[in-house]
């Protein structure tokens, strides 16, 4: 048998093992191996062009186109199988990954407003209401206005009611109260009449309790004018209590001491659980105190930039945290700060 018949007959063996052995082809993988194989520069056909030399004339052309029959019947078998193996495989992950639309979504969890803030509003916007601007005042403060600018010189024994966090700085402190802000807003405006509120957080370094904490909010309320009356006072406290506890609710001003008003009173405020006959709320005592307050102290106008002859003023300061646990029931004050989700979440 010459060269180029037996090459033919070769070429078809060849053709047909491809082919078989394709068939047997199910991933990329494999897939690849068989290109290398097949179709690859040391593959059988491939070796057919580089023996064309061999072959007597008259059949190399016949050999020839044989060959590149061959060798397109396998590049088309290729290009067919590779397409199958890709649905195949995208068949396979779409199956893997299917998503299952009818599982219940997640629940975001809601955020909410914190108790303290929700009392803050409600007194801040009755107050607004009243015609008292929101006046801002630091939380760290100096000793200055803390204590000395209020007529609480060092060494005088009402800093005991006020003990509090110094910083490593010294006369800088956390405020104990919201009353150096009385000082401030004074000084801005003098000798302008004004009514503001200041709210926020304020420090005492304290033996926590049930009713005490080391941080809660106060709002400040001052109001200073030619004439204002401790009538002025006890109207505007009680104007704020009928319009967050109500028409029937009475108010109570128990005498009492700060040093930068004079006179100075608690504020006492009826039980509104039992109606002031005494529960276990208001401890029997048929009141609850949520405040101080008292008629600006001429030293403390007179600090804030105002004539004491001329000016006269009120001031008060009110204890969200108490008014929310009155409102909402709340036994412990440490629960406002304990950033337990059980508690918070009940608002
Ligand atoms: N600053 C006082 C306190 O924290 C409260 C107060 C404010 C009293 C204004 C009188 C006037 O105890």
């Amino acid at each position: 048998m010459s060269e180029g018949n037996e090459i033919l007959t070769e070429l078809d063996g060849i053709q047909a093992r491809g082919l078989e052995a394709l068939a047997t082809v199910q991933d990329e993988a494999a897939l690849q191996a068989w290109k290398t194989a097949h179709l690859g520069r040391s593959a059988a056909v491939m070796q057919v062009f580089s023996r064309l030399g061999q072959v007597e004339k008259e059949l190399r052309g016949q050999v020839g186109q044989r060959a590149n029959q061959v060798k397109q019947v396998l590049e088309a078998a290729l290009a067919e199988k590779d397409s199958l193996v890709r649905a195949a495989a995208l068949e396979r992950r779409l199956a893997a990954e299917k998503l299952d639309v009818t599982l219940p979504g997640r629940k975001p969890d809601y955020g909410r407003l914190h108790p303290s803030t929700l009392a803050l509003d409600e007194i801040c916007r009755n107050l607004g209401e009243m015609g008292f601007q929101i006046y801002r005042s630091p939380e760290v403060e100096s000793e200055e206005y803390n204590f000395e600018l209020l007529n609480i010189p060092a060494h005088h024994p009402a800093r005991d009611m006020w003990d509090t966090f110094h910083t490593t700085q010294p006369g800088v402190i956390l405020r104990t109260h919201t009353s150096p802000g009385q000082i401030r807003a004074m000084r801005e405006n003098a000798p302008k009449p004004i009514r503001m509120i200041l709210p926020g957080m304020v420090y005492r370094y304290e033996q926590t309790d049930a009713s005490h904490e080391s941080q809660f909010n106060q709002v400040e309320l001052i109001a200073v004018g030619p004439g204002i009356t401790f009538g002025d006072l006890k109207g505007t406290i009680e104007d704020l209590a009928h319009r967050m506890f109500g028409p029937d609710v009475h108010i109570r001003l128990r005498p009492s001491y700060f040093p930068f008003t004079e006179p100075s009173a608690e504020i006492d405020m009826e039980c509104f659980i039992c109606g002031g006959k005494g529960c276990a709320v208001c401890k029997g005592g048929g009141w609850l105190e949520i405040g101080g307050c008292g008629m600006i102290h001429p030293v403390v106008l007179q600090n804030g930039g105002y004539d004491p002859t001329q000016f006269s003023g009120f001031a008060a300061g009110l204890g969200p945290e108490r008014i929310a646990m009155l409102k909402y029931h709340i036994e412990d004050i440490r629960l406002f700060w304990g950033n337990d989700v059980r508690f918070l979440e009940q608002f």
